[in-house]
């Protein structure tokens, strides 16, 4: 079976030596000494001022919400993501206002923001899709005018630079996800970042039951992570530039034998990208419906990523006007793409996919 992702694993002895660490410290949660180097190391290798580690992603971009006291209000937000993008946003209680994505970039289409902007607006979250970059200076521009905060949902950008800098060093605050399938990992986990002191202090106690120096000042909750994920960010950070340059490898090939025949997302000028994922837009839903059964039948699993567009969940009762999102995630497929793929096997699925298309 080929899925559309495998997790990356670092020789088990440099993970031991990490877990012999936690053994005689007998620090296996609360900020341990392994969180905190691991900490320090993204922030040097980000270039940012904080990073503030988390149980995963999704609570991660909770917590932004929360630190940055976006309770209630609406948040603009794309419809093409991951689900947890928008029910953060309902968990917390404020409304998701949808805007449609660009049909080149697949991110947010930032012409239509200001349109959307009510005097209930509190924040813009959105996503640097499949770590291709929003347009940054132009959502921070559209903030300033109009006093919102940003949120990035960097859950695709770690690797990810723009303008020789991070993708996860702009907004108020940048989230990210290390879980087992990301090109970085931790298992299980996620980030805020921030440059700003004040948000990452307001972070580190609302993750932390809202404790400031024991006495408990915030409404808080339980986000922290362990000791043990640390050790496996430890034993992988180490192997990120590998990570990422296979993963080019590999995506080269899928472009050599693809690029010609499928729409791939457009790729923006001073972009050093991480190779995250290879996303393909097909003709329409029948066509790729089509693929993705021909690739199950030789057990082949790519996935529909992201489907379906986020403003016709059940439970959101403002969809908003999204028709560009709502096609493409119809429409949408990535396929395997992770540290170990053979070149065999990227053939044998680019041809499958060719083989099925009309
Ligand atoms: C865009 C996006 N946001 C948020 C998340 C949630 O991250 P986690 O699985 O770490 O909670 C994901 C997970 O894949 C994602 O793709």
């Amino acid at each position: 079976m080929i899925n559309v992702t495998r997790s990356f694993m670092p020789p088990m002895e440099e993970y031991e030596e990490y877990l012999k660490k936690i053994w005689d410290s007998r620090y296996l949660t609360n900020e341990g000494p392994l969180l905190k180097q691991l900490q320090k190391q993204l922030e040097e290798y980000l270039g940012v001022n904080y990073v503030s580690m988390m149980t995963n992603g999704t609570i991660s971009l909770q917590m932004a919400l929360r630190a940055l006291d976006i309770e209630d209000g609406e948040v603009i937000t794309t419809p093409f993501s991951f689900v947890a993008t928008t029910s953060c946003i309902v968990w917390e209680r404020c409304k998701p206002v949808f805007v449609d994505i660009d049909k080149d970039t697949l991110c947010i289409d930032v012409n239509k923001i200001e349109e959307a902007i009510t005097d209930k607006t509190k924040a813009i979250m959105v996503v640097h899709v499949y770590g291709y970059p929003c347009d940054v200076e132009k959502i921070q521009e559209i903030a300033n005018k109009h006093g919102l905060k940003v949120i990035y949902d960097g859950a695709h950008a770690f690797g990810s630079r723009y303008k020789g800098k991070s993708l996860l060093s702009y907004g108020d605050i940048s989230t990210c996800s290390f879980h087992a399938t990301k090109l970085f990992h931790t298992i299980e986990g996620g980030a805020c970042i921030t440059n700003n002191k004040e948000t990452y202090e307001k972070l580190q106690s609302i993750k932390n039951f809202g404790s400031v120096n024991g006495n408990y000042e915030n409404v808080g909750v339980n986000g922290k992570i362990t000791e043990f994920n640390a050790a496996m960010g430890l034993a992988n950070f180490k192997y990120i530039e590998k990570i990422i340059e296979e993963r080019k490898e590999i995506c080269e090939t899928y472009d050599e034998l693809l690029k010609e025949k499928v729409i791939r997302p457009k790729v923006v000028e001073n972009l050093e990208y991480n190779y995250i994922y290879y996303p393909i837009i097909l003709k329409d839903e029948e066509e790729t419906l089509k693929v993705i059964d021909a690739l199950h039948q030789n057990e082949i699993n790519p996935r529909r990523y992201f489907y379906p567009s986020l403003n016709t969940l059940k439970y959101i009762t403002d969809k908003g006007n999204c028709p560009i999102s709502e096609d493409i995630s119809k429409r949408v497929l990535c396929l395997p793409l992770y540290n170990g793929l053979s070149k065999e096997d990227v053939t044998k699925i680019s041809n499958i996919v060719i083989n099925n298309m009309e």
